[in-house]
């Protein structure tokens, strides 16, 4: 198989991860016989360097011109967030980008690792049984894309963020999470905030109307305040969360840190295009960039989705998975999965990379 992949590494720890993912990936080139060619994109403050731009023409053109887009992360230090590269530099690059493609299915897969589970901030109890929770997170739309205003108001600052849906933004993801809920536990979740909200009571109807075409989905609806505490009270009860883009983004990191890093999580957006974008949750983390000492495991496993969705390689992704699986069971841990205990081997971005990849050979 021949495949086009466009690179879109962006800032702070995303470039370094990103060359290990592509190390990853040739390494599956190589044993399964496909080819895959990467074309690389500038975004976030790395593409306003050059062109005074988050996200340049060029680079919309090269996602275009690919088969997937694998996308790293963007954001800068926060003391600098006034200046002009980094400046509302995520609205005006993986925002911007989502809304371009109209990438309005975010799917995020959490998974807990036993040999790291000392690292969950939760108690071991609550995770014997294991977890594997999916979340659906709608992605273009609510108080993301409404219009933000931020000014004067008889006399004093002030701020408005206005959010929308529409019935057909709202069914086309709870379509999908219907579907992937029947090939999992055949159990979702839908979270809203619909004792408040306009937009999560027309979010309630229509994912009503969905689950009422899907009876052999066991559906219910729970409050987002409620499903925040229930996340950390008793996440085993979730299988497949589904919500709006605002709740997601929040539920979505604590998700995320049960498995003991927000490091581990990856993610895909898909369009009705078919085009579809894998990135890890979690953000570019400039503290960290360049030291050698981020953990890889989620823009590995963003390429391991891509194989899956985009180019249906599905024994080439499981390998993957297994892989990064094996090199925990080794005792591999980059610093932020380092549970302290002595069997451990604490290594590098790239260190911990070799091993995955000499668990693929
Ligand atoms: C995410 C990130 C983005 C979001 C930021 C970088 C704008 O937090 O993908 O979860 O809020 O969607
Ligand atoms: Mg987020």
């Amino acid at each position: 198989m021949n495949k086009k992949i466009a690179i879109l590494a962006g800032d702070g720890i995303g470039p370094e991860v990103m060359v290990q993912a592509q190390r990853v990936l040739d390494t599956i080139a190589r044993k399964f016989g496909h080819t895959f060619e990467y074309t690389e994109g500038l975004v976030g403050g790395a593409a306003y360097d050059v062109y005074q731009d988050h996200l340049p023409p060029a680079t919309i053109e090269i996602c275009n011109q690919s088969d997937a887009i694998l996308f790293g992360s963007v954001g800068g230090p926060v003391h600098l967030l006034n200046e002009p590269k980094w400046a509302n530099s995520e609205a005006k690059s993986i925002l911007a980008l989502r809304k371009a493609f109209n990438f309005n299915i975010n799917f995020r897969k959490m998974a807990l690792y036993p040999e790291i589970a000392a690292l969950s901030p939760l108690k071991p109890a609550l995770l014997a049984n294991g977890l594997d929770v999916v979340i659906f997170r709608e992605l273009i739309g609510d108080i993301y894309f409404g219009e933000h205003i931020l000014d004067q108001k008889d006399g004093e600052r002030h701020a408005s963020d206005s959010a929308e849906y529409t019935e057909s933004q709202i069914r086309s993801i709870a379509e999908y999470a219907f579907n992937v809920a029947r090939t999992r536990g055949k159990k979702l979740v839908s979270v809203d905030k619909a004792n408040v909200l306009a937009t999560s009571k027309l979010w309630r109807q229509v994912v009503s109307e969905v689950a009422a075409k899907n009876p052999d989905i066991e559906h219910s609806d729970m409050l987002v305040d409620n499903c925040a505490m229930q996340i950390v009270k008793n996440p085993a009860q979730f299988d497949v969360i589904l919500t709006a883009n605002l709740f997601g983004d929040i539920l979505s990191d604590e998700l995320s840190v049960l498995s003991g890093s927000v490091g581990m999580m990856p993610s895909a957006s898909f369009s009705a295009s078919g085009l579809a974008l894998y990135e890890p949750a979690g953000g570019s983390a400039p503290d960290i960039a360049n030291l050698n000492i981020a953990n890889p495991i989620a823009q590995i496993l963003s390429a391991s989705l891509m194989l899956a969705y985009s180019f249906n390689l599905l024994p080439e992704s499981q390998a993957i998975d297994a892989a990064v699986k094996a090199a925990i069971v080794a005792g591999y841990r980059t610093s932020d999965i380092a549970t302290g205990d002595a069997s451990e081997k604490v290594v590098g971005t790239k260190e911990f990379t070799d091993q995955v990849i000499a668990a693929l050979a």
